[in-house]
This record gives structure tokens, C-alpha cells and sequence, in this order.
């Protein structure tokens, strides 16, 4: 497999800002479009902290930091992505925010392009399905924090070709992953067995059974999870786990994937978790 060259990447949130970092430091020219200049800024700043975080800890040298950084370039204007080999978009988990992603990415992009959904839970063959040529499009799914979780999930939609296959199995290996491969269902492989556990945390915070420390120390410290599932909920996202309860519930029609009311409450509170500076716990804003 010929290493690639040069990779897109839609949006620099949590995922995208990781999905660039670790495109970038296997030296690969990585181009990341963001939907307004400060947020393009906020997700750059991401990685340069990263990175110099790094440093600090003895992790990442000062030379791979600046090389890394090298290989990035922000725009704006999602055409700059025309030339890139293979186009990984993570924006909202919202299907008609994807479907017009893929649908601008079809006509600006030759067939032979690959492109790529770090969704979490929608169906890869439905955003397949806004490109004229399904065949090239694939699911790509990253772990959060991107560059330390070993995992990404290679979904194949019901579509997709052995070209397309091959190459993004090649991207996962250039850029040190290890993949999982998986078919196209809600949840893939990881989020069909972490979801429904996250929300019943909540269900058991919200029935007043225990604190949120002793839900996420029972958690750590009895099965030895890094973090408990509400620091893990505040460190995904709540909007984010309240976009993909619905997606699956709304597939399977089963209760344990419907999202409890008090995620719901916190959502539409405007508590986001970390990244809003408040979510099951307090943050300082990022
Ligand atoms: N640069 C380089 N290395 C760094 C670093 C940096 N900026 N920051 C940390 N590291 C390294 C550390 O040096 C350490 O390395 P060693 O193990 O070699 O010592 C390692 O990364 C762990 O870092 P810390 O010790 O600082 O932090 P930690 O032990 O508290 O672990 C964590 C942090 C890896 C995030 C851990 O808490 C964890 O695994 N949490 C669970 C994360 C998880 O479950 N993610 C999946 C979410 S679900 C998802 O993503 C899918 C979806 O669709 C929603
Ligand atoms: P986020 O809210 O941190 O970031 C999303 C970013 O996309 C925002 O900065 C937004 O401005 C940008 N965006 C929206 N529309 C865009 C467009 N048309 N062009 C360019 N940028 C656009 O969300 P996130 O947590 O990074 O999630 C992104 C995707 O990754 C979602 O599909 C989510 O389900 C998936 N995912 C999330 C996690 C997680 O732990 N948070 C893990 C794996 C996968």
C-alpha cells in the first residue's frame, strides 16, 4: 500500500483537532476546514497544547512537535480539501450536516478520492448514499483523546469498495493504529456495548441511587476503568452521547439506548462537559 501524502479533515472539535494531530505527525500534509476562523484557532490551539503538553512530560521532542506542526494547515473553505487523498470528516453527529458535507466533498473530489465519517453512530451507507459514487465512502472511527487510544473501527457500508478499503486500512497503519473492522450498524463494535452502560450511569445518578463520585469510583476502582462513565460522559461530550443515544434508540427501539431525561435537561442546559466548562462535574473553560 503507497503511504499517503496528503489527508482532509472536516472539522477540529474534540475529534477532528486529534484526527489532524495524528495524520500530521506521521508526516503526512494534513489540511483541516472549519466552519469560522476562531473556532479553526480554538481547534489549532488544541493541538499546539498537545503537543507542547508533550514536551513537558518527556512524551513528544521539541523537533517532532515542530514537524508535526508542519504538516498542518486550517482553512475555511472546504474546496482547499480537493486535492487530498483521503478526506475524514468529523463534524457534528447530525445526518443532514454530514449528508451536505459528503454531498460538497462528491463534487469537488474525483472518484478515486476516499471519504471517510468519524461518526459515532449514524449509518455510513445513508451518508454514502448523498455522493454519486457510494463506493469510496467508508466509515473511520477514533477513540477520544485520538492521540492516545490505540483503536479505530473501519466500517464498511454495504457499498463500499475493496479500493477504498484498502486504503484507509493502509492510512490506520501509517498512522500507528491498530483497526477493527466492523460492519454498518449503529454503534459499530465499541459504542454498542459503551452507550447503553454511560446512560445507565446516568439513570442511576438521576434515580438518586449514589453521588457521581461513587458511581464513577465504584466504576474505577471495582473494575478498574480509567475513568468513571460520568467523567467519561463530561470527557466525550453530553451533546454528543445525547446525538448518539437517539441515533441508536431510534434503530433498535430498545429502552436500554433511549437517553434518560436528565441528559436530555443537561443538554439543553447548555451542560456539555469539559468542553463547556460544566457537565456532570466543573471545569475550568477551555
Ligand atoms: N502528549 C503525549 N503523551 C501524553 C500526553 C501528551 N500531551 N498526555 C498524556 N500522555 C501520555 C502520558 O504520558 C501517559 O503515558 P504512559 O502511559 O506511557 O505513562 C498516557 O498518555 C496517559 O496519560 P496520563 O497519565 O496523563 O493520563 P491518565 O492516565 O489519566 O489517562 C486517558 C488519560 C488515556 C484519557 C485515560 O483516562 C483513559 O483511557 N480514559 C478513557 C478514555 C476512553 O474511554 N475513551 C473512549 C471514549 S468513547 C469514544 O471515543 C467513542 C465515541 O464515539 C464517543
Ligand atoms: P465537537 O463538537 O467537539 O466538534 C465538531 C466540530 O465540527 C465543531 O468545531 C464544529 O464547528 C465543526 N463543524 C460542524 N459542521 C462543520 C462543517 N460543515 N465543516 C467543518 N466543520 C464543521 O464534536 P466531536 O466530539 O469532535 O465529534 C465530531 C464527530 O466525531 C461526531 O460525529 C461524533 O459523534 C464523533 N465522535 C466523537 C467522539 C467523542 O468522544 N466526542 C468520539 C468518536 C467519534
Amino acid at each position: 500500500m503507497t503511504a499517503l501524502k496528503r489527508v482532509g479533515v472536516v472539522g477540529c472539535g474534540l475529534m477532528g483537532s486529534g484526527i489532524v494531530q495524528v495524520s500530521a505527525a506521521a508526516g503526512i500534509d494534513t489540511i483541516v476546514r472549519e466552519v469560522d476562523q476562531p473556532t479553526l484557532d480554538k481547534g489549532l490551539g488544541r493541538i499546539k497544547k498537545f503537543l507542547e503538553d508533550g514536551v513537558a512530560k518527556g512524551k513528544v521532542t521539541a523537533e517532532d512537535k515542530d514537524k508535526t506542526l508542519a504538516h498542518i494547515r486550517g482553512t475555511t473553505k472546504l474546496e482547499d480539501l480537493a486535492p487530498c487523498e483521503l478526506i475524514v470528516e468529523a463534524a457534528i453527529e447530525n445526518i443532514a450536516a454530514k449528508r451536505e458535507v459528503f454531498g460538497t466533498l462528491d463534487k469537488i473530489t474525483k472518484p478515486d478520492q476516499v471519504l471517510a465519517s468519524n461518526t459515532s453512530s449514524l449509518s455510513i451507507t445513508e451518508i454514502a448514499a448523498s455522493t454519486s459514487h457510494p463506493e469510496r465512502v467508508l466509515g473511520l472511527h477514533f477513540f477520544n483523546p485520538v492521540p492516545l487510544m490505540k483503536l479505530v473501527e473501519i466500517i464498511r457500508a454495504l457499498p463500499t469498495n475493496d479500493a477504498a478499503f484498502d486504503r484507509a486500512k493502509g492510512y490506520v497503519e501509517q498512522i500507528g493504529k491498530t483497526a477493527v473492522i466492523c460492519k454498518d450498524t449503529p454503534g459499530f463494535v465499541v459504542n454498542r456495548l459503551l452507550v447503553p452502560y454511560l446512560l445507565d450511569a446516568v439513570r442511576l445518578l438521576e434515580s438518586g441511587l449514589a453521588t457521581r463520585e461513587d458511581i464513577d469510583n465504584g466504576m474505577k476502582l471495582g473494575c478498574g476503568y480509567p475513568m468513571g462513565p460520568l467523567t467519561l460522559l463530561d470527557f466525550v461530550g453530553l451533546d454528543t452521547t445525547y446525538y448518539i443515544a437517539n441515533i441508536m434508540y431510534d434503530e433498535f427501539r430498545q429502552p436500554h439506548f433511549a437517553p434518560p431525561p436528565l441528559l436530555k435537561r443537561m443538554v439543553l442546559a447548555g451542560y456539555m462537559g469539559r468542553k463547556s466548562g460544566r457537565g456532570f462535574y466543573e471545569y475550568a473553560k477551555s
